[in-house]
């Protein structure tokens, strides 16, 4: 049996924890996005994704690690404050920025 890459398992941990599913189509709002590790499962599920992060090292790995993701903008940008991030009353918000680091409780 194939086993989900980590960024895939987390994701849906963190979806489950969360209860709430990304609708196919729906526009999403990753904070904290790393080098991209869960925005690509995102990606993969959502019509379209943000995916913001307060470092411009990282946001520059996530784009060269995901190249291929055409549906993503990566975003440098605070995800306290949201200054200069549009969002709809449709965007879904993910903040995802403890995800490798804290261990994942139910
Ligand atoms: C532990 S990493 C997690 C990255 C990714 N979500 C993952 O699971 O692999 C935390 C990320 O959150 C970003 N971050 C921390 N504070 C932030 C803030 N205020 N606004 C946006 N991103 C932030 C960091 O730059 C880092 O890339």
């Amino acid at each position: 049996m194939l086993h989900p890459a980590p960024g895939e398992r987390d994701l849906a941990t963190l979806l489950d924890i969360a209860g709430v599913a990304v609708e196919p189509g729906s526009r999403v709002l990753e904070i904290g996005c790393g080098v991209g590790r869960l925005t690509r499962g995102l990606a993969a599920k959502a019509g379209e994704v943000i995916a913001l992060d307060v470092s411009a090292e990282m946001l520059a790995r996530a784009r060269d690690h995901n190249e291929e993701l055409d549906n993503v903008t990566w975003l440098l940008g605070d995800g306290s404050t949201l200054a200069g991030v549009e969002t709809r009353a449709s965007t879904r918000a993910f903040p995802t920025w403890c995800s490798s680091t804290s261990p994942i409780r139910r």
